[in-house]
C-alpha cells in the first residue's frame, strides 16, 4: 500500500498494478499518473531544482522541507504530507510567496517557478528568520536561467509581509499510517513492487532473511541517479530512511554516536556545536533540497573520492558499526574505503551507525573544501586535519583528503612532516613536496592534477597563517577564499 496526502487530499493506492515499481521517482508518480504537471522537470539529477516540491512527516513534526522529486523514489512518499505547487493558490487567491513573485517579478519563462516557489514555500513556514543566507540556503538547489536572482530574493525578503492565501492543511498536523510491514507481507515483493519500508532494525533483519540482493536507499540523493541518468531498475529496494534505530543520535561525555540514516539537516546542529568547520562544511554539501534527505550512511557508502564527509570522518579516526543477518561487527572508517568505489560492505550488510570522538581540550578541527561555486558544487580537493596544539608544537595530527586519490585517503607523509613540530613556512613547504610524493591525483572536468596537488598544498599555508596569529593577512585571506 503506498498512502500519502498530496495538498490536503489523501492518496491510498492499494491495489498491486496502481503502486509505482521501485525505481520510479515521485516526479514520474505526481506528473504522470496523478497530472501534477507544475512541478518541472530539468536535470532528472537534483541539479537545477524545478522539481521541488515540499514534504513533511506529520508524525514527526510540523516542518516542510523541500526535496527533489526527480531522485526520491515514490515509495518513499508513503506517510507524508506532500505539496506541490498546484496546491498553494485557491483560485486567483494566491500564497504569500507566490503573491511576492508575482509583485517582483520574480519570473519569466517560468520553467524554474514552481521550483523556487516551494523552495521558498518551505523557508516561508520554517520557523528561521529570513534573511540573506537564510534565503542563500533556500534557495543553493534552484537555478534560474532567465529572470536572475536579484527579483527572486527581493520576493524571498519581503513574502512574510505579502498578504496571500494559506490552505487550511499547510499549517494543521494530523498523522498519516506509515506503512506496516512484517516478515512475511515484506518477503512477497508483490505487495510493494520491489520497495521495502521497515521502520525498525527487527523487521530490517526480517526483511534480509528474505531477500536475496537487496539494494539499500537511504536519501536516494546519490542512488537514484543510476535510474534517471543510467536507467537502471531496482528489482529489491530496501529503504533504511524510516527505520527508527538508525535515525538517532547519542551523545555521551566524549563520543557521538550518529545513526547512519540521520540526514544532514538533522545533523548540522550537532555537528556546528561539537566540530564547529565540519558543521560549516554541511552548507557547502550539495543544496538544500539535498541536505533535507541526504545522508552520512549513504554518503559513507557511496564511497565515491570526492564524497565530503568520508576525509573529516577519516581525520577524526571515525568507527563504523555493520549490521547484518549474521551479526554487528565494528570497522575504522580508514578499514572500510579498498578501492575507487569498492568498500568493506559485505552482501546484506549495512552502515548502522559512525562513532566519533569529540575534540579533547586543545584539540582542533580544520576543514577546507575547495569547489568551483560555494553552493550545490563536489569537491576538486578537500582537507580535513585534527591535531592537539601544544604551544606552537602540533602533535597527534591525522590529515586526510578527498578528491586526490581513487578513496578517501590519509595522508601519512604529511602527518610524519607535522608531527611533533611547529607549523612553519619550510614546513608547510615540505608537505607540499610530501604530498607530491604521496598523492597523484586525477585530471578531470573538476580540476588538473596540478591545481589538486597547488591547491591543497596551500591550505596548509592557509592553516599556518591562521594558526601564526590573527593579522590582517589572515583575515584577508579569509575573507576571500570562499
Ligand atoms: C545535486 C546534488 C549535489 C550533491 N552534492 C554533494 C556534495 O557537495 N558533497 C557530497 O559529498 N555529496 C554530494 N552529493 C551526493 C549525495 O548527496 C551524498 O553522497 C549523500 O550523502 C548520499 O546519501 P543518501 O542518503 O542520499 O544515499 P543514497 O543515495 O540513498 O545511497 C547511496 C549509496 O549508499 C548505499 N547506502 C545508503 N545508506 C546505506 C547504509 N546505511 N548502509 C549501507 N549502504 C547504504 C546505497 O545502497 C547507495 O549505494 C550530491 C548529490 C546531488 C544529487
Ligand atoms: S529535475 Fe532538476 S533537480 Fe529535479
Ligand atoms: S524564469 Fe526562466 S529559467 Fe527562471
Amino acid at each position: 500500500m503506498l498512502t500519502f496526502r498530496l495538498n490536503g487530499e489523501t492518496i491510498v493506492m492499494d491495489q498491486p498494478s496502481d503502486i509505482p515499481p521501485a525505481h520510479a521517482s515521485a516526479l514520474e508518480l505526481l506528473r504522470e499518473r496523478l497530472c501534477m504537471t507544475g512541478t518541472k522537470e530539468g536535470c532528472a539529477s537534483g541539479d537545477c531544482g524545478a522539481c521541488t516540491i515540499a514534504v513533511r512527516n506529520p508524525t514527526i513534526g510540523a516542518e516542510w522541507q523541500s526535496v527533489n522529486a526527480c531522485i526520491m523514489p515514490a515509495g518513499q512518499l508513503h506517510g507524508l504530507d506532500v505539496a506541490t505547487v498546484e496546491g498553494l493558490a485557491n483560485g486567483s487567491e494566491l500564497h504569500p510567496v507566490q503573491a511576492a513573485m508575482v509583485n517582483h517579478h520574480a519570473s519569466q519563462c517560468g520553467f524554474c517557478t514552481p521550483g523556487f516557489v516551494m523552495s521558498l514555500f518551505s523557508l516561508y513556514h520554517a520557523d528561521s528568520a529570513i534573511t540573506d543566507q537564510s534565503i542563500s540556503h533556500a534557495l543553493g538547489g534552484n537555478l534560474c536561467r532567465c529572470t536572475g536572482y536579484r527579483p527572486i530574493r527581493e520576493a524571498a525578503l519581503q513574502m512574510r509581509a505579502t498578504e496571500g492565501h494559506i490552505a487550511p492543511w499547510i499549517t494543521a498536523q494530523a498523522p498519516l499510517p506509515r506503512l506496516t510491514t512484517s516478515a512475511q507481507n515484506d518477503a512477497s515483493p508483490e505487495s510493494v513492487r520491489g520497495f521495502y519500508q521497515p521502520t525498525c532494525i527487527a523487521q530490517l533483519s526480517a526483511l534480509l532473511e528474505h531477500l536475496e540482493q537487496p539494494r539499500f536507499i537511504a536519501g536516494g540523493t546519490d542512488l537514484m541517479l543510476e535510474s534517471t541518468q543510467r536507467l537502471k531498475d531496482f528489482d529489491h529496494l530496501v529503504d533504511l530512511s524510516q527505520v527508527d534505530e538508525l535515525r538517532t543520535v547519542n551523545e555521551d561525555a566524549d563520543t557521538v554516536t550518529i545513526g547512519a540514516a540521520v540526514t544532514y539537516h538533522q545533523l548540522a546542529p550537532l555537528l556546528e556545536r561539537c566540530f564547529p568547520d565540519f558543521g560549516l562544511l554541511l552548507y557547502r554539501l550539495g543544496s538544500q533540497q539535498v541536505r533535507y534527505r541526504g545522508t552520512l550512511g549513504g554518503n559513507i557508502a557511496n564511497a565515491s573520492p570526492i564524497g565530503d564527509t568520508p576525509p573529516v570522518l577519516l581525520a577524526l579516526e571515525a568507527q563504523l558499526e555493520l549490521l547484518s543477518p549474521e551479526g554487528v561487527r565494528t570497522l575504522a572508517l580508514e578499514d572500510f574505503f579498498i578501492d575507487y568505489r569498492q568498500t568493506a560492505l559485505r552482501a546484506r550488510e549495512i552502515i548502522s551507525r559512525i562513532r566519533i570522538n569529540t575534540l579533547a581540550p586543545h584539540q582542533q578541527l580544520k576543514v577546507w573544501k575547495l569547489s568551483k561555486r560555494r553552493d550545490d558544487d563536489i569537491s576538486a580537493s578537500l582537507l580535513a586535519i585534527r591535531f592537539t596544539l601544544d604551544g606552537e608544537i602540533l602533535r597527534d595530527v591525522r590529515v586526510a583528503l578527498g578528491g586526490m586519490a581513487a578513496i578517501p585517503k590519509r595522508a601519512y607523509q604529511s602527518e610524519a612532516v607535522l608531527e611533533g613540530q611547529p607549523l612553519t613556512a619550510a614546513q608547510v613547504e615540505k608537505v607540499r613536496s610530501a604530498l607530491a610524493d604521496e598523492f597523484s591525483p586525477l585530471t578531470d572536468a573538476r580540476a588538473s592534477s596540478h591545481y589538486r596537488l597547488a591547491a591543497t598544498a596551500n591550505l596548509f599555508e592557509r592553516l599556518r597563517l591562521q594558526l601564526s596569529s590573527t593579522d590582517i593577512a589572515t583575515e584577508l585571506l579569509d575573507a576571500t577564499a570562499d
